[in-house]
């Protein structure tokens, strides 16, 4: 009978407790933190803010605390009018003080996740972030991981270290939920608001918090049934890329050898209206995700007894892309009787990706460097990075792209398709392109080579070299 009343009297709490968090949603009085403003965290900052939630925002970067308090924005698709008019009305503040998290309800983590030297996750800044916002947290609280994360992060190192340090529980005193962003850089298509959000909690409380808030300014809420699903699902998506882009790299030099075009393959192959997708060949993978999120995945199988071949293979597949792009390219400058030791090598696109100016572990830092110990005179054309920093720590400032950059190099390779590069002008003056990512298609040239093209000539269509 007592404990029957007691777990009536528990109910009736948790429901109490849930209403008056649905009311804050509702009336949008809830506050929230975002701890990281990168390139996930201060597109969700703002979209929270923008649906008329207080929201403050905590980094450990003063540079960019900075920036955001003069009004300024370095996150593309995020305009400066946005984050001033955000300031003007209250809703988008920002420090490098976790103390902020005492005055609010909901506390997003959108720090980074990379790999150790020993390609391992690291982990440290989640932890980092969960140490400095504990000590301020209310009870009451909704803490959400969305940091890209091997299954299990959220409950051994978000939700245990907590319930550790406040003698709380789970689902009681606070509310735990991993729920990953699947922003896509550079998209016109998809934003946070429009990209389904999956959401995974430590407990079904938790879970049904988390859901309603998130459900309040975002389209679609997709919930799953723990956090650790939620975890594995964003990573899987992730491997499933990485995998099937080595699986286009793997064929690329096949199709080049067997004088089938793998543009064209690929593109009759896209025309398939069901149960398939396209990937397409380059100099290799880059960004935060692609290349360390199945290394993560692959890294907790490991740890349960399991081990993922594919992840390896495809990771080696894939990190070997730059240095065939750099032999191909010696071999055309051969060809033309130039030597790559002494080369004038352009290089057009620095960013991992079109139309983007994120440059983390992009394969054409490794093309650069490559290159560079090869003896080429390396310089770089980028609308979207103005500057990069090379090994030696110098600083590269990208070169103007305009027709005396294309002439004066023996061999222009095009490493990111932009689309603010003018192909045509470039083909209509470089000695030579290597187009990697088949950015010339439609443009006219006999000076153009692109990476899959066959190698040797066929009896269909023009082609370039001899194998
Ligand atoms: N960039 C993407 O396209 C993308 C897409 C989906 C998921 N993710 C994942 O989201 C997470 C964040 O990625 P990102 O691209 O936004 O990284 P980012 O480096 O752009 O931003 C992270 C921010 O966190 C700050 N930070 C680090 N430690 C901190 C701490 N202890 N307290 C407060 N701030 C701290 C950094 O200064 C930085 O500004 C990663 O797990 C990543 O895998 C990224």
């Amino acid at each position: 009978m007592e404990e029957n009343h007691q777990h009536e009297q528990h109910e009736g709490n948790e429901e109490l407790k849930q209403s008056s968090l649905i009311q804050h949603i509702n009336d949008r009085s809830l506050k929230a933190v975002v701890i990281g403003l990168g390139y996930v965290g201060l597109p969700m900052a703002v979209e929270m803010a923008q649906a008329g939630y207080q929201v403050h925002g905590i980094d450990i970067d003063t540079s960019k605390v900075a920036k955001l308090n003069a009004g300024n924005s370095y996150v593309i698709g995020i305009e400066d009018d946005v984050v001033q008019s955000l300031m003007q009305a209250g809703l988008f503040t920002s420090s490098t003080d976790y103390a902020a998290v005492a005055h609010s309800n909901v506390i997003v983590i959108c720090v980074p996740t990379p790999l150790t030297a020993e390609h391992q996750p690291d982990i440290s800044y989640i932890s980092a972030a969960v140490d400095g916002m504990t000590p301020y947290l209310q009870e009451g609280s909704l803490v959400i991981l969305e940091s890209t994360t091997y299954p299990g992060t959220t409950e051994e190192r978000v939700k245990q270290p907590i319930e550790a340090a406040n003698g709380w529980r789970a689902g009681e005193q606070f509310y735990v939920c991993y729920s990953p962003e699947r922003v896509d850089p550079g998209s016109v298509h998809y934003g946070v608001k429009n990209t389904p959000k999956i959401i995974g909690g430590s407990t079904p409380a938790c879970l049904n918090y988390g859901k309603q808030f998130y459900g309040s300014f975002l389209n679609e809420v997709v919930p799953v049934s723990s956090t650790t699903v939620a975890e594995t699902a964003k990573l899987f998506e992730n491997t499933f890329r990485s995998v099937n882009i080595a699986l286009v790299n793997e064929l690329t030099p096949a199709c080049e050898q067997m004088g089938v075009n793998i543009w064209e393959v690929l593109n009759a192959a896209a025309t398939k209206p069901f149960g398939y997708m396209p990937f397409y060949p380059g100099p290799g993978i880059g960004g935060h995700c692609i290349p360390i999120d199945p290394i993560y995945l692959s890294w907790a199988a490991n740890r349960h007894g399991s081990e993922l071949q594919f992840i390896q293979l495809a990771d080696a597949t894939n990190r070997q892309m730059p240095e065939r792009v750099v032999k191909r390219a010696a071999e055309l400058l051969e060809q033309k009787g130039v030597s790559v030791r002494g080369a004038r090598v352009v290089l057009a696109g620095m960013a991992y990706k079109k139309d983007i100016d994120d440059l983390r572990e992009s394969p054409a830092l490794d093309v650069f460097r490559l290159l560079s110990v090869a003896g080429a005179d390396v310089v770089f054309t980028d609308p979207m990075v103005p500057v990069f920093r090379k090994d030696d720590g110098t600083m590269l400032q990208s070169r103007p792209a305009v027709p005396e950059l294309w002439t004066g190099a023996d061999l222009v390779i095009i490493t990111t398709d932009h689309s603010g590069f003018n192909y045509q002008d470039m083909a209509d003056h470089a000695k030579l392109i290597f187009d990697t990512r088949n950015a010339t298609a439609g443009c006219h040239g006999g000076n153009i080579v692109v990476l899959g093209q066959p190698m040797r000539r066929v009896k269909t269509g023009e082609t370039y070299g001899e194998s």
